[in-house]
């Protein structure tokens, strides 16, 4: 099957095998051991000295956490939502009692910073900013970080906080160059693991608001993870099997090098734009913005989404992802993240030309 959703991704053999290792003792020599070598490695993926814990969540968790870790009831809080994961963390803030100044941006745009501006200035109590680097439901990706970071650190204690869950270890995240106070990242997505681990990264200024924050947390109290780690463990049982997985995946990544593993993304992406578009179809996303991890595909009129869905499974063996929210119907989502090579997107574009044909689009 060719598996061209935007997470979970494919597995490659040898890291679904390393998973199949034998349980260990997660109070033990080789946990310990392992968890300093994954964090290590994470940490160089993420580019940056700062904290980094690995919770047994899938990356909602991690979008938990940082809730719970950064905001309490009443906090004025700026989200910056371009589609359904930028909602999710608006939902997250309403959930918890924030205040949320949600600023919302067309699909398929990125968020234009004049705006945010206009927003963080008009605000004098808002010290928490989240935002999506990449939108998996638009394939977006914001080029906006580095300079959004500035701007939030202009204000005394204020923190950025980036959902890069689906482009961390995929295209470049430059954590300590950019700035950026909190980054979540999941495994099921460019680090070609199987789904339920989260890594949330937590700089200086982020730890003095977490341990200012009144909120009461428990499984997601950042200051137990952190404290274990430190101690080569979990506060909690760990998922040892994905671990195992994971430990595995990063000594591929960096066998083929981060910037090889970042121009084969780039190269994939493109090439799957361009067989897009020669189909005759438009994408979702902007120009110049469009996302190295996963593609949106505008569907023709006409053209049922779910059943071209359907048709590509049923007949061409290859898995795409539909629109989410009020795109259902409307887009069909393809990724290209993680372990995927040329003959898959080759491989995933003939299935795509195939199933409009079966469906009577002409091109
Ligand atoms: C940008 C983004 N944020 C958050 C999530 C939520 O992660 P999970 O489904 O692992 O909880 C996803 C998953 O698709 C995502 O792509």
């Amino acid at each position: 099957m060719n598996l061209r959703i935007p997470g979970p991704t494919t597995v490659p053999d040898e890291v679904a095998q390393a998973g199949a290792a034998p349980m260990i003792n997660h109070r033990g020599r080789e946990f310990f051991e392992m968890i300093a070598r994954t964090t290590e490695g994470v940490k160089k993926v993420y580019q940056t000295t700062n904290d980094v814990m690995t919770l047994t969540a899938s990356g909602t968790g991690a979008m938990e956490s940082a809730i719970v870790n950064l905001m309490a009831p009443g906090d004025e809080v700026l989200v910056i939502s371009i589609g359904e994961f930028g909602d999710r963390l608006i939902n997250l803030v309403k959930v918890y009692g924030g205040k949320g100044t949600e600023l919302k941006f067309d699909q398929g745009l990125a968020a234009d910073l004049n705006q945010i501006e206009v927003a963080f200035k008009g605000n004098a109590n808002i010290r928490l900013v989240l935002v999506t680097h990449n939108e998996t439901s638009t394939g977006v990706t914001q080029p906006i970080l580095p300079a959004l970071a500035k701007l939030v650190h202009e204000r005394d204690g204020a923190i950025l906080m980036v959902d890069a869950i689906s482009s961390l270890s995929s295209v470049p995240v430059k954590t300590d160059e950019w700035d950026l106070d909190v980054v979540l990242s999941g495994s099921q997505k460019g680090w070609m693991t199987a789904p339920g681990l989260a890594f949330v990264s937590v700089n200086e200024r982020a730890w003095a608001k977490i341990d200012a924050n009144p909120q009461p947390r428990f499984y997601f109290d950042l200051r137990r993870h952190q404290k274990s780690a430190e101690s080569g463990q979990t506060p909690w049982t760990p998922a040892v099997s994905i671990w195992f997985q994971l430990d595995k995946s990063l000594t591929m990544m960096f066998a083929e090098g981060m910037d090889n593993v970042y121009a084969r993304h780039h190269r994939l992406a493109s090439m799957t734009r361009n067989g897009v578009k020669a189909m005759g179809l438009s994408l979702l996303a902007t120009e110049g913005i469009e996302s190295d991890t996963v593609t949106a595909i505008r569907l023709p009129e006409g053209i049922d989404g779910q059943k071209l869905l359907n048709v590509a499974q049923d007949k061409f063996d290859t898995v795409f992802a539909g629109g989410q929210g009020s795109l259902r119907g409307k887009i069909i989502r393809f990724g290209h993240l993680g372990w995927v090579h040329e003959p898959d997107i080759t491989a995933g574009l003939d299935a795509l030309r195939g199933s409009l044909a079966e469906l009577g689009y002409k091109g």
